[in-house]
């Protein structure tokens, strides 16, 4: 059984919550670094045996506090709107790390980082600038740090986005109407993820450094359209769901972020697919959009029902 440490950062968030429970299972030791140490999820993760660290990407000592001893690092920190934080929160995570003798780190990132530069019109007053900049200069840092082992993941859209707080923002009519009002045509597909997939490569890869070092992986379980995905939710939870493919302009008459359009559109234009049949010799079983709709069947039905 290793006793290595790994540092996971946004502990009680999505991935970082799932991956701390998989190192733990695997035998790591996990610092667990959150803000706040009285959430549900940090209790959890503490009665499963990590150490809680409370802690900010801008507060050093708390990340230095958090990096003792340890030899892995995962580093996620959050984008925030119209600033470069992310990239500094992911900055100082890796710096402290490195200092402290971590000899790997692996950072999430997000699909189409590596394709920043070709993205038309994103000069810094494009809503999007900052996002973009963060992910690509946090690779870079990454891989520039020293660390012995580096790993890149670059997830799609996370399948829970559709049930969770950024529902309201992302798919308006979609808690309360069960629609799906789409500026995408009915032939693309977005590449969806489960959380716990992301954690599952991760947790592999601190497992087996050699296997992964060095890679930048593009992740999700499949790329779909969204009328398939509505008739999964459907089939899954009994709920109908209604997909309206609209013009961008209608989509945005009807609350959905301009955004939207504006990456679906980057998706085509770089003709991004994930690449499945690189993803299969990696050692991590493939999930499917189904298994994590039957999965949160319970979550899923609540939400739509609220
Ligand atoms: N959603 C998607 O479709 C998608 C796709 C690709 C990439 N991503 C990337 O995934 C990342 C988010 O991952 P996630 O969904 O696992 O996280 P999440 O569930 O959104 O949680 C974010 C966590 O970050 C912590 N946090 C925020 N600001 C902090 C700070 N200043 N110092 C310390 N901790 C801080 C919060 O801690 P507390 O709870 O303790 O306050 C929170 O738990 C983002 O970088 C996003 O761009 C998302």
């Amino acid at each position: 059984m290793s006793q290595k440490t790994i540092l996971v950062t946004a502990a009680n968030g999505n991935v970082g919550s799932s991956l701390a429970r998989r190192l733990l299972d695997q035998g790591f030791k996990v610092n667990a670094l959150v803000r706040n140490t009285a959430s549900t999820s940090a209790r959890d993760l503490e009665r499963h045996g990590a150490n809680i660290f409370q802690g900010d990407y801008d507060d050093i000592k708390s990340l230095e506090n958090a990096s003792r001893g340890i030899w892995g690092v995962f580093i996620n920190a959050f984008p925030i709107r119209g600033t470069l934080d992310e990239l500094r929160h992911n900055t100082n995570v890796i710096k402290v790390a490195k200092e402290a003798g971590a000899k790997f780190g692996i950072y999430m990132s997000a699909i189409l980082t590596q394709y920043k530069d070709e993205l038309p019109d994103l000069n810094p007053q494009h809503e999007r600038y900052h996002y973009w900049e963060s992910k690509y200069g946090t690779e870079e840092a990454l891989q520039a740090a020293g660390f012995d082992y580096w790993t890149i993941l670059r997830p799609g859209t996370f399948i829970s986005n559709f049930f969770g707080p950024l529902s309201s923002f992302a798919w308006p009519t979609f808690q309360k109407q069960h629609l799906l009002i789409s500026p995408v045509p009915p032939s693309g597909t977005i590449p969806l993820v489960d959380p716990d997939y992301i954690a599952d490569y991760a947790a592999a890869a601190f497992a087996e450094p050699n296997t992964f070092n060095g890679l930048a992986i593009d992740l999700a379980n499949e790329d779909i359209t969204l009328k398939d995905f509505g008739k999964l939710i459907t089939d899954n939870t009994g709920i109908q769901i209604t997909v309206n493919h609209v013009s961008k302009e209608d989509a945005v008459a009807h609350g959905i972020p301009a955004s939207f359009a504006v990456w679906f559109g980057w998706i085509k234009m770089t003709n991004y697919h994930t690449d499945y049949e690189r993803l299969d010799q990696l050692p991590v079983k493939r999930t499917t959009v189904t298994e994590f709709l039957k999965k949160n069947k319970n979550s899923i039905t609540a939400f739509l029902s609220a």
